[in-house]
């Protein structure tokens, strides 16, 4: 009985890339939401999305034998809990994400066996060059990217429990669109943003800024963080940056950031913390993706603690994020020691 067992979890891992493709690619067709009415069958549905049909319904059956999509009756396929979360309009989509991970992530695993060996990201061996440099030249990859960046911004959360004071300037380093920079001036009139992140993402995160009607408290600034970190900030913000990055790489951020705080000026530094869990870790599997994709690694609260101390903060609150949402994340907050 027992290898049987064994056997079946080995199959189910040899199949993971299989598998994960399958959801890449209903995700990027849009099946959930061309689902959204109602089981439908599958000629209509794959006219809807521009497929095959019978090789979709291959696809799909692949992902029902995982749990994600139901066949009410043959030749018709239908939403189930799982499915909805592909959905692009729903609160909690991983519609983007699932597109993220089928793409560049996936090809780069191609080299896994690279990473393995030098410890080096597998994806600069695919591509010729580190992925945020890749982005910034794919006008494609960048959007990608960005919208699955967007749709995990259910973590303020933690941002929702923290202090930005009332009156001051919030600097977010490495801020994306400026999703937590809304969240952190909304309701506090006395705040005005700097958002500040590679000038290529400098047009869309003005765009976003502008839609979000903030182009008057929120100035863009392009930037690096390895060169520099923009002065005169009261509270500076750094969300799910320093996961990217090795331990030396951090370091010079970190370094950044406290030469640009004044004494009284504080740091928020929001990550998923690896924490060691029985059974399926989701923050293990984050963190190989890291290692192969970036170079980057998730870390414990201890590590992340001691990077600061040694880029010479002093930790003064950590909050974690509630609930079981293995993406929960957590916010050290630091002062310059
Ligand atoms: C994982 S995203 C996080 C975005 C946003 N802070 C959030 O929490 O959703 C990492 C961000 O860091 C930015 N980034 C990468 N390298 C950077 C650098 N050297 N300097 C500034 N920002 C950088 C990327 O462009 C991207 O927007």
């Amino acid at each position: 009985m027992t290898q049987v067992a064994d056997r079946s979890v080995i199959m189910r891992l040899m199949f993971g890339a299989w598998l994960q493709q399958a959801l890449y690619v209903v995700a990027k067709l849009d099946v959930a939401d061309a689902l959204a009415e109602g089981p439908t069958d599958i000629d209509t549905l794959a006219k809807r999305v521009g497929a095959d049909p019978a090789a979709l319904a291959r696809f799909l059956r692949a992902l029902i034998s995982a749990g994600v999509f139901e066949e009410p009756e043959t030749g018709r396929f239908a939403l189930n809990g799982p499915a909805e979360y592909l959905r692009s309009t729903v609160a909690d989509t991983h519609r983007y994400i699932a597109v993220l991970h089928g793409e560049e992530a996936y090809a780069a695993c191609a080299e896994a066996l690279h990473t393995a060996r030098t410890g080096k990201p597998a994806f600069d061996k695919v591509y010729g060059r580190p992925y945020f440099e890749h982005i910034a030249l794919d006008p494609e990859a960048r959007a990608t990217f960005d919208a699955a960046m967007g749709e995990r911004t259910t973590v303020p959360v933690v941002v929702g429990q923290c202090d930005f004071g009332t009156e001051g300037v919030v600097v977010d380093v490495g801020g994306g669109t400026g999703s937590l920079l809304a969240q952190a001036l909304s309701g506090r009139p006395g705040l005005t943003g700097v958002l500040y992140d590679l000038p290529e993402s400098s047009a869309d995160a003005r765009a976003n800024v502008e839609r979000l009607g903030l182009a008057d408290r929120i100035r863009v600034v392009g930037g690096s963080a390895f060169d520099e970190v923009p002065a005169g900030g009261d509270v500076y913000t750094i969300s799910r940056v320093l996961h990217d990055f090795d331990d030396e790489q951090t370091l010079t951020i970190l370094g950044n950031l406290r030469r640009a705080m004044t004494p009284g000026a504080r740091l928020m530094v929001f990550d998923a913390l690896l924490a060691d869990r029985p059974g399926f870790n989701p923050g293990r599997m984050a963190d190989l993706g890291m290692l192969m994709v970036l170079g980057g690694r998730y870390r414990t609260e201890a590590e992340l603690r001691d990077l600061l101390g040694r880029a010479g903060f002093r930790v003064v609150e950590v909050r974690h994020a509630r609930g079981a949402d293995p993406r929960a994340e957590s916010v050290l907050e630091a002062v310059p020691r």
